[in-house]
């Protein structure tokens, strides 16, 4: 039996060093040392053995059982070896090929042009003052000189919640009180970005909710002069330092004087196109003095002190730049849109 074992081990190598495909060598493995394989059928035998040569007989089979097992798993790996290396010659796998590019999101248009309007605003001396969105009645109209049942309620439509007295701004104006009672009785440069909502129905001009870039100045010896040159100099800033700024009268509640700033069209250089309507000219903020009943509610005494403030929209300012002619697309959630940008 020790040499039907040793022949069998012979054979067995001899076979396996010849095997280059799967297959062969499962069918090697069941003949040989499979469940029903010749060696271990043989190694099972050893009860047949005269006792004294079972205990010689069976360590020589364990060791064959073993060598054959890892002779095994060796040809398995290198015939492994042998097919990756054929699938990557016959080009199933190209590791050469450039990796799937991962999408990188980019900044919402509306976003780069606020970044845009902080940076030249920033650089004149006013910092970012952030306020609440949802407001209450008071602020929004009431302090800004804008009494109940005012008619010039009716400039802004406004969504209302279900607490009476708390209200969506429609503005950025009401951040003035609140910019005005944190920095009060000292000097205020701030600009008040943030998003507005107007119950309005909406069409290619107009979205319920939409930014706005609310700007704030009060001192001692502001005048209507340092609004025009300020507003002017960001305008030069924004939309190229030869373009011409001009201020036309106005009303709002909470300035006085209140005015209007437009900016010769970037889109036809003034010479009259469909987005300035022919006029040449495009609106870009509303401004003023700020009224003494809201520096009053703010905290200041009118008689010694002033303040300008002006209010801009980036969406229309990001819409003139790029000739984008429909607001909605902001909020839209259009990649096609948003990807130009
Ligand atoms: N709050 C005004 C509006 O929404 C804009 C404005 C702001 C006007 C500040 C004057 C001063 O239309």
């Amino acid at each position: 039996m020790l040499q039907q074992l040793e022949d069998l081990y012979k054979n067995a190598l001899d076979e396996i060093g010849a095997i280059t495909e799967k297959e062969a060598l499962q069918a090697w493995e069941t003949k040989y040392i499979g469940r029903k394989g010749k060696v271990t059928l043989l190694v099972r035998a050893v009860g047949q053995l005269p006792r004294e040569e079972r205990a010689e007989f069976g360590k020589r089979a364990n060791a064959v059982k073993d060598e054959l097992t890892a002779a095994y798993t060796r040809r398995e790996e290198l015939i492994r070896q042998r097919e990756l290396a054929k699938s990557l010659e016959e080009g199933e796998i190209d590791v050469t090929l450039p990796g799937r590019p991962i999408p990188v999101g980019g900044l919402h248009p509306a976003n780069q042009t606020l970044r845009e309007i902080y940076a030249i605003w920033a650089d004149m001396g006013f910092q970012v003052f952030r306020t609440r969105e949802v407001e209450d009645d008071e602020t929004n109209f009431e302090l800004l000189n804008i009494p109940q049942h005012h008619p010039a309620r009716d400039l802004w439509d406004t969504f209302h919640t279900t607490t009476p007295g708390v209200i969506l701004r429609t503005h950025t104006s009401p951040g003035q009180i609140h910019a005005m009672r944190h920095f009060a009785p000292g000097p205020i440069r701030v600009i008040l970005p943030g998003m507005c909502f107007r119950y309005e129905q909406i069409s290619a001009r107009k979205e319920i909710q939409f930014n706005q870039v609310e700007g704030l100045a009060v001192g001692t010896h502001i005048r209507l002069s340092d609004l025009k040159g300020t507003i002017t100099a960001f305008a030069h800033r924004m939309f190229g330092a030869d373009r011409k700024v001009r201020f036309r009268g106005s009303y709002f509640p909470f300035t006085e004087p209140s005015l209007e700033v437009d900016v010769e069209c970037i889109l036809c250089n003034g010479k009259g196109c469909s987005v300035c309507k022919g006029t040449g000219w495009l609106e870009i903020a509303g401004c003023g003095m700020v009224h003494p009943t809201v520096l009053r509610n703010g905290g200041y005494d009118p008689a010694t002190h002033s303040g300008f403030a002006f209010g801009m929209g980036p969406e229309r300012i990001t819409m003139l730049k790029h000739g984008i002619t429909d607001i909605r697309y902001f909020w839209g959630n259009d990649l096609r849109f948003l990807e130009q940008f």
